[in-house]
């Protein structure tokens, strides 16, 4: 199931890839169908030196795009043309949870820039119910922890855990130099992601509610 599932990503990163246009300014998200399509694209580029610039979420992709040769560029130079993105749960109505790396709030600046997105995902990412595998990640600034914590609370929360680091102590540090607080709700309204975003010390949340995109469910 494994192979058919890469296989099934494969073919869809080919199909993305295959949709770029010489001069393209395209977002690129993180997670592992970002470096399948990734690859994809940078053949193209060689092969058919074909001129475009990838804005890449993090610096995991920005280093991707190094290894593969892909000229880059940031939102301060260029719109992107468009964006794709994995995610990490996807409901009936094309809402999302994202942030399993972290870089929720670059990506969801580089989708709300964009000028369409593209979010590939396998079908073990439909749920009927956002919530149901992933708890919603919210990014906060250090100081604010305890005064966020008692807030989600009162929006809702039943269970919050501050993600710990890998290969280090403590909780794990964003690259905007912030933690991730992975938050559970019972019930997760429409108005959610804006709720959050009301909490000083919420510099962002993995919840991506009604956003002006296209789901692609490879296999
Ligand atoms: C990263 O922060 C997430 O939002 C990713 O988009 C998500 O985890 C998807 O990853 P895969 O493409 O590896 O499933």
């Amino acid at each position: 199931n494994e192979i058919t599932n890469r296989e099934a990503k494969e073919r869809v990163a080919r199909e993305i890839a295959a949709t770029a246009k010489a001069g393209d300014i395209i977002g690129a998200g993180s997670g592992s169908t970002v470096y399948l399509t990734l690859f994809e694209l940078a053949k193209r580029i060689h092969e058919e030196h074909l001129p475009l610039e990838v804005v890449p979420a993090s610096q995991e992709i920005s280093m991707t795009c190094i290894q593969l040769g892909i000229p880059q560029t940031t939102l301060w130079n260029k719109r992107p043309d468009w964006t794709f993105d994995g995610a990490d749960e996807v409901d009936p109505d094309h809402n999302l949870i994202k942030g399993r790396g972290g870089a929720m709030f670059k990506e969801k600046l580089l989708i709300r820039s964009s000028g369409k997105t593209f979010i590939i995902v396998d079908p073990s990412k439909l749920v009927n119910l956002l919530g149901s595998k992933f708890p919603i990640p919210v990014e906060v600034f250090p100081n604010a922890l305890p005064y966020v914590e008692k807030e989600l609370y009162r929006l809702g929360a039943s269970k919050i855990s501050l993600r710990p680091a890998h290969g280090k102590d403590g909780p794990i540090l964003t690259e905007n130099g912030n933690f991730i607080l992975d938050t559970c709700f019972r019930y997760i309204d429409a108005s959610l992601e804006e709720q959050l975003k009301t909490i000083t010390g919420v510099i962002e949340s993995g919840l991506f509610i009604n956003y002006d995109i296209e789901v692609v469910v490879a296999g």
